[in-house]
């Protein structure tokens, strides 16, 4: 009996004697940790403190009464997005001013229109220049034609900005990188302002950098090209022609010459 019980007894003292703890840690990417460098507070700076005042001019006072219009009157806060993007155009970027007006506009807490402008990117919550100049690097641009890292390297020595979010000592252009832009088929891409600028390389880079600069500055001798494909391409067609569908469709109204 003593022979069965001892087993037994070892057994149970081996499980309630106290393991060595283990580190509970599970890498989920072996890449170093890179993290953002956007501002997620606001700080009063003498360009942007809720002293300024704000108002919607009378030409946006009458897109924002139309803006509201689309939604019921107890929802009149869902209008919170187009109304930012409203006061960003007028103003240049979507300053704490900006903010607080939207939110009395829509008797919205101020809070809870800041918690929308600082979880897009799109708002602009520090001044930018007169041209916001968006490289895409997300992957498909990376790999795309001559890459993104290319396009980053020409824009950055064009402009002599080192880093993301630096803007050009004379105001005109405020450099940053973002992720895709939904252009991935003609990549490499960058968003300027509204437009997007496609098919880039280096070259074509400089020449929409530099003749933006020029129409900066009065000088129509280089003229800004439409925006698009700058690589000759109308949309995102093969650029070395059809290669299906290239005979006339035929249907229950054409019979096949063949039959
Ligand atoms: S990856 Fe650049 S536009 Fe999609």
């Amino acid at each position: 009996m003593a022979s069965k019980i001892c087993p037994m007894l070892l057994r149970t003292a081996i499980r309630a004697a106290p393991r060595a703890p283990r580190t509970q840690f599970r890498a989920f990417t072996a890449a170093a940790v890179r993290r953002s460098d956007a501002l997620s507070v606001h700080r009063n700076t003498p360009d942007n403190n809720p002293e300024i005042p704000f108002k919607f001019t009378a030409q946006n006072e009458a897109i924002l009464a139309e803006i509201l219009k689309r939604y019921p009157p107890q929802y009149k806060k869902a209008a919170v997005m187009p109304l930012l993007d409203l006061g960003q155009r007028q103003h240049g970027f979507c300053s704490i001013s900006v903010m607080n007006e939207v939110a009395r506009v829509l008797e919205m807490p101020p809070m809870r229109v800041y918690e929308v402008a600082s979880f897009y990117t799109m708002y602009n919550r520090t001044p930018v220049g007169k041209y916001h100049v968006q490289v895409c690097t997300t992957t498909p641009c990376q790999l795309g034609g001559c890459g993104s890292d290319v396009i980053v390297k020409t824009v950055k020595d064009e402009l002599g900005v080192a880093h993301g979010g630096e803007t050009t000592p004379d105001g005109l252009f405020t450099f940053v990188e973002v992720e895709c832009l939904g252009a991935c088929v003609n990549a490499p891409m960058v968003q300027i302002n509204d437009d997007y600028y496609e098919d880039l390389t280096p070259e074509t880079t400089r020449q929409l950098l530099k003749a933006l600069r020029a129409s900066a500055s009065g000088n129509t001798t280089l003229k800004v090209p439409a925006p698009g494909p700058l690589s000759g391409r109308q949309t995102c067609e093969n650029s070395a022609g059809p290669t299906n569908l290239t005979s006339e469709p035929w249907g229950t109204e054409t019979t096949r010459s063949d039959l």
